[in-house]
């Protein structure tokens, strides 16, 4: 049975790109993006150079916990239909940056609530599949986090939401360091250019 991959953000740049190359090696790929328009239109593509690619399309606004919840239902029914007990990997690449402080209709800063909360709530959602075999979590996150601190009493910096310049720099970096709380042990960390992909490999903890 092929490999499932499921891979967040996968309709424009990093996320279609890793897309592309995984469904090119003949891997399985569940992927999330966020309108149905937009999910076509890479769909659209990456058929145009691989016409027997094995994707599946999920489209939701990430941003709210809401929406993790449906689509993470939407592609556990389809695992189930399809027999898959196992994941190979999840990727958490969805992200964004706001320029001034705006919240979601669960009242958390939109940039926490993408780049931090939709990935840790996805991969707490997918954690069975995950387990079964040793699955890898993968966040696609940033250098800069290394230049921050979290501010771990007001990590929407919801204090501070004046200085439009400091809030999305410090919330980008702040927001996608690794999944605190996962019992997971960091399997590896590879940093590339600007980009960091932290991986860990998904295991029982005694
Ligand atoms: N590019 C950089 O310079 C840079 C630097 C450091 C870190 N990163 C990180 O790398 C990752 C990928 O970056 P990228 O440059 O490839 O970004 P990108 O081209 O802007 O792609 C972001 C992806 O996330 C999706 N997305 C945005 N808002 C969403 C929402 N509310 N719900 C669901 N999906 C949503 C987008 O879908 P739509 O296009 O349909 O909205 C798109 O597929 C991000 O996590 C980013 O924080 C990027």
């Amino acid at each position: 049975m092929k490999k499932t991959i499921i891979i967040t953000g996968a309709t424009s740049g990093i996320g279609l790109e890793t897309t592309r190359l995984l469904a090119g090696k003949g891997y399985c790929i569940l992927a999330v993006g966020h309108s149905t328009a937009n999910c076509e239109k890479a769909d659209r593509d990456i058929r145009f150079g691989i016409p027997d690619a094995d994707i599946s399309w999920f489209a939701g606004d990430l941003m709210q916990q809401r929406e993790v919840v449906r689509v993470a239902g939407e592609i556990k029914k389809r695992l189930n239909e399809n027999g898959t007990e196992s994941l190979y990997a999840l990727i958490n690449n969805a992200g964004c940056a706001r320029s001034r402080y705006m919240t979601t209709e669960d009242g958390y800063e939109q940039q926490f609530a993408l780049n931090h909360l939709a990935g840790f709530r996805l991969t707490h959602e997918l954690l069975p599949y995950l387990l079964k075999e040793g699955g890898r979590v993968i966040m696609t996150s940033s250098e800069s986090h290394k230049n921050m601190k979290v501010r771990w009493r007001d990590v929407m910096m919801s204090r501070n939401r004046g200085f439009c310049v400091e809030i999305p720099q410090t919330l980008r970096s702040a927001s996608k360091h690794p999944c605190a709380g996962l019992s997971v042990p960091m399997r590896a960390m590879r940093a590339s250019g600007r980009f960091v992909f932290s991986s860990w490999q998904v295991k029982k903890v005694q």
